[in-house]
């Protein structure tokens, strides 16, 4: 992995700051895309020193504000000729409902829109790069959304944690289906993935549940990014490692399509 860089978002804690020590392990250079400072600094020592990977960067944006978004992905292709691996990872549960900077229900905003944006902005960097990848971190719930209005995306009405949570994983499977087309015969793949149930802070804050350690959580988003046996396997939906179905919603090209039109209607001023 000598020659890939990586960037991946929320490498900061949890499945993605594991998933970037894996890769860092491997020898990659690896972009963590962190929010704080101080902590990100603190991650990119941690990594440095357990690693021996010399070749670690912070790039810190918040990702409730599409305006900080498009301000990094600036950055990364000011300061960086390549990106042959995007690991959308970061991600957040909101018990109640806020609005993030520029007004979107923040769930939506944070799990969703913002990594459709930084994807849209770096995609001409990642194409250049080619043979290249896009790793999406959903999540099983996704599969609990049994259909979706177009018009209430953003929850207006009847917001529960839970169902926000599940519906923004099931955007970034769209988003991924929406992709495989667009990408086609540039040498860029995108794939989706469950980590599983893992024991972090959005677990803990979120379902209350027990689950297995980050390495083992990390390990499905390092497979996408990295193992050559899924270099030319575009457009499917991981667990475990092995390709799964996911669910029929995801798999509706209508709504594939509605979704990535309001989506780039929502960012269309952030896009040039
Ligand atoms: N844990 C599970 O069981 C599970 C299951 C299925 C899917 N997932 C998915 O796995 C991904 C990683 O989650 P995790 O469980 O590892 O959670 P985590 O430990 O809470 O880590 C989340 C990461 O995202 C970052 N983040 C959160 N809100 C942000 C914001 N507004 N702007 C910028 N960065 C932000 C966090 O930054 P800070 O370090 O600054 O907090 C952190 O680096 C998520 O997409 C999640 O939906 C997790």
């Amino acid at each position: 992995m000598n020659d890939q860089t990586i960037l991946v978002t929320g490498g900061t804690d949890g499945i993605g700051k594991e998933t970037a020590i894996q890769l860092a392990r491997m020898g990659a250079c690896v972009l963590v895309h962190g929010r704080d400072q101080k902590k990100g600094t603190q991650v990119i020592k941690e990594i440095n020193r357990d690693t021996g990977n010399e070749k670690i960067a912070l790039y810190l944006a918040d990702f409730s504000s599409l305006a900080d978004i498009k301000r990094m992905a600036e950055d990364i292709k000011r300061e960086q000729k390549t990106l042959h691996v995007l690991v959308n990872n970061a991600g957040n549960f909101y018990k109640e409902r806020r609005l993030s900077a520029e007004g979107f229900e923040m769930t939506f905003a944070v799990n969703y829109l913002a990594p459709f944006l930084l994807t849209m902005l770096l995609l001409d960097l990642i194409k250049a790069s080619a043979p290249a990848r896009i790793v999406n971190v959903s999540s099983s719930s996704h599969r609990s959304i049994k259909n979706i209005d177009p018009d209430n995306l953003q929850s207006d009405h009847d917001y529960d944690g839970y169902t926000a949570y599940s519906l923004s994983k099931l955007e970034n499977v769209l988003f991924t289906q929406s992709l495989i087309d667009k990408l086609k015969g540039t040498g860029v793949t995108v794939n989706a993935l469950h980590p599983g149930v893992v024991n972090t802070n959005l677990l803990r804050k979120s379902y209350a549940m027990e689950g297995v350690g980050v390495e083992e959580g990390a390990k499905t988003s390092t497979y996408l990014a990295s193992s050559p046996d899924v270099a030319q396997v575009s457009g499917k939906y991981f667990d475990n490692m092995r390709e799964r179905p996911a669910s029929d919603l995801s798999q509706n090209r209508e709504l594939q399509d509605a979704i990535w039109d309001l989506s780039i209607e929502m960012v269309s001023e952030f896009l040039n």
